[in-house]
């Protein structure tokens, strides 16, 4: 029975996992997007099924597909609906790993016939999206585990640290993109993991599959405490 357990750490243990980019409509042909592959989320999910979690993927428009078979999956396309989404499943998630790259600006009307060319100079107004992470981490009970993802490209650990405190996370990894063969679309990331005692933690660059290995690790830790 130990040798069971020390295979599957999280058996039973429900997680929901962010994936992908955001699409955000201009008008019923164009959106505004961004870059991100899936690939960091989706080898989370699978990483954290493959240690028996019961996981449900929240993924945005991404070509991505799952290798474990136990995972629910809901398709989505906007902040907004990302957002619902999570708010269905975060009540009864013992952690959460945000990995989406969520827009931060949604066109504040969406046009509901094509745009046409007009003018040299068009001028799209954008409105904040809600911070689903901020959200998630403004309602987190006791023994809820709330991880993040940080982007940056200076004070990258300072910045990281400002994202960990105001969020209320209990791990965030800082996505580094100084070293070549890191990040959005590649195979390999570069990450440092951050807890909530600001301890640092640098790692190698490696296979996204590897890097969900150490943040598994991570969250199985802090789950334990
Ligand atoms: N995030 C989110 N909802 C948003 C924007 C971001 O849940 N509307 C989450 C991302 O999934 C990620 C974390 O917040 O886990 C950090 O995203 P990042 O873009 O690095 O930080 P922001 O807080 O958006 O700040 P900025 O883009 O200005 O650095
Ligand atoms: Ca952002």
């Amino acid at each position: 029975a130990d040798d069971i357990k020390s295979k599957s750490p999280l058996a039973d243990v429900r997680v929901l996992v962010t994936a992908g980019p955001t699409y955000e409509a201009i008008d019923p042909v164009r959106f505004i997007g961004n870059h991100s592959s899936g690939k960091m989320g989706f080898a989370l999910a699978d990483e954290l099924a493959a240690l028996g979690a019961d996981v449900t993927l929240i993924a945005g428009p991404t070509a991505q597909l799952s290798k474990q078979k136990s995972i629910k999956r809901t398709d989505v396309v906007s902040a907004a609906q990302m957002l619902d989404a999570c708010l269905q499943h975060f009540d009864k998630a013992r952690a959460c790993i945000m990995c989406a790259a969520v827009a931060d600006y949604t066109p504040a009307v969406v046009a509901d016939q094509k745009i046409k060319k007009q003018d040299d100079e068009l001028t799209i107004a954008l409105i904040k999206t809600t911070d689903i992470l901020k959200t998630l981490g403004a309602q987190k009970r006791t023994g809820q585990i709330l991880v993040g993802f940080a982007l940056e490209t200076e004070n990258e650990v300072q910045y990281a640290i400002d994202k960990l405190k105001r969020k209320n996370l209990d791990l965030i990894v800082l996505n580094s993109l100084n070293d070549s063969g890191a990040g959005f679309k590649s195979d390999t990331n570069k990450v440092t993991l951050i807890d909530r005692t600001l301890k640092a933690t640098v790692y190698d660059l490696k296979s996204k599959t590897e890097v969900a290995k150490d943040i598994c690790a991570k969250v199985v830790e802090l789950i334990k405490k």
